[in-house]
C-alpha cells in the first residue's frame, strides 16, 4: 500500500511572512492526520522560518530546486546542504516551469537528483508532455525520454527514495486538468518503465499536478495508480489546501 502525498508547490507566491501565518493555519488544519504526507514546497527565502513553523507537525517542506553542486561559484543558487539546513526534507527537481524558463534538461534533472539523494533528500521529480507532444500523440514517447535521462544510473536503492510528479504542461495553471483516467493512464505508463527499469516499482509514488482542485482531488485520489498529487495555484490559500489535503472528505466531481 503506497502512503499517499499532497504537496503544494507555490512557486514564486509568499513572502517570508505569508509563508508562515500559512504555516501556522496549516499546522492546525492538519494536526492528527494520518492519511497521507504533507508537503509545502515555499521560496528559497521562506524555507528556514516555514520549517521552523511546522516542525513537530506531520508538514515537510521541500525546496523546489537545486545546484548539483556542494558549493562553488554558481550566483543565484544554492546547494542540497543548504536546503538541508534549512529544514527541509524534499526538493522539487525538473518542473517544466524550470525546464522551459531555464533551460534545465533530463540530464541536469539527473545530476540535481544525485545530489539531493547524496544529502538525504526525498527529491519530487516531475516529468510531462507539452500539448503539442499529446496532440502529436508523443507523450508516451516524451515521458519515457525524461524518465530515462532523469533517472540514468541510478540503483534501484536511490530509485526507492523518489517520488515522481507527473504534470502535462498544458494542465499547469490552465484550469484544464487531465481527466482522472487520462492522468492514470500515464502515471500507468511510468510505473511500467520504473519496473523495467529498475524492477520492483509497486512502491514508487507517483503524483499529478496540473490544475489541481478541491473539486476535482477526490476523482483523481479515486485512481489506484494517482499516489498524490502535487498542486500549484490551488495551494496558496489554506482553504483549498487544506481542502485537497482532507480528500478522503471530499465530494466527488459528478462525470
Ligand atoms: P497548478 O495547480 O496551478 O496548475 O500548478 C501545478 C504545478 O505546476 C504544481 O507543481
Amino acid at each position: 500500500m503506497r502512503h499517499p502525498v499532497i504537496a503544494g508547490n507555490w512557486k514564486m507566491h509568499k513572502t517570508i511572512a505569508q509563508g508562515v501565518a500559512f504555516a501556522r493555519q496549516l499546522k492546525a488544519r492538519v494536526a492528527g492526520l494520518h492519511h497521507c504526507d504533507v508537503v509545502i514546497a515555499p521560496p528559497f527565502t521562506a524555507l528556514a522560518a516555514v520549517a521552523d513553523t511546522v516542525r513537530d507537525s506531520p508538514i515537510a517542506v521541500a525546496a523546489q530546486d537545486v545546484h548539483w553542486d556542494r558549493e562553488g561559484a554558481h550566483t543565484g543558487d544554492v546547494s542540497a546542504g543548504m536546503i538541508v539546513e534549512a529544514g527541509c526534507s524534499h526538493v522539487i527537481i525538473g518542473h517544466s516551469e524550470r525546464r522551459q524558463e531555464h533551460g534545465e534538461t533530463d540530464e541536469t534533472v539527473n545530476r540535481k537528483l544525485r545530489a539531493a539523494l547524496a544529502a538525504g533528500l526525498v527529491p519530487i521529480v516531475c516529468v510531462g508532455e507539452t500539448l503539442r507532444d499529446r496532440d502529436a500523440g508523443r507523450t508516451e514517447d516524451v515521458l519515457a525520454r525524461q524518465f530515462e535521462g532523469g533517472f540514468a544510473g541510478l540503483t534501484a536503492q536511490d530509485f526507492s527514495r523518489i517520488i515522481v510528479a507527473y504534470e502535462p504542461v498544458w494542465a499547469i495553471g490552465t484550469g484544464r486538468t487531465a481527466t482522472p483516467s487520462m492522468a492514470a493512464e500515464s502515471h500507468r505508463f511510468l510505473r511500467r518503465l520504473a519496473e523495467k527499469a529498475f524492477g520492483a516499482a509497486a512502491g514508487l509514488r507517483i503524483l499529478y499536478g496540473g490544475s489541481v482542485k478541491p473539486e476535482n482531488i477526490a476523482g483523481l485520489m479515486a485512481e489506484e495508480d494517482i499516489d498524490g498529487a502535487l498542486v500549484g495555484g490551488a495551494s496558496l490559500e489554506v482553504d483549498s489546501f487544506s481542502a485537497i489535503v482532507n480528500y478522503p472528505q471530499a465530494r466527488r466531481d459528478q462525470p
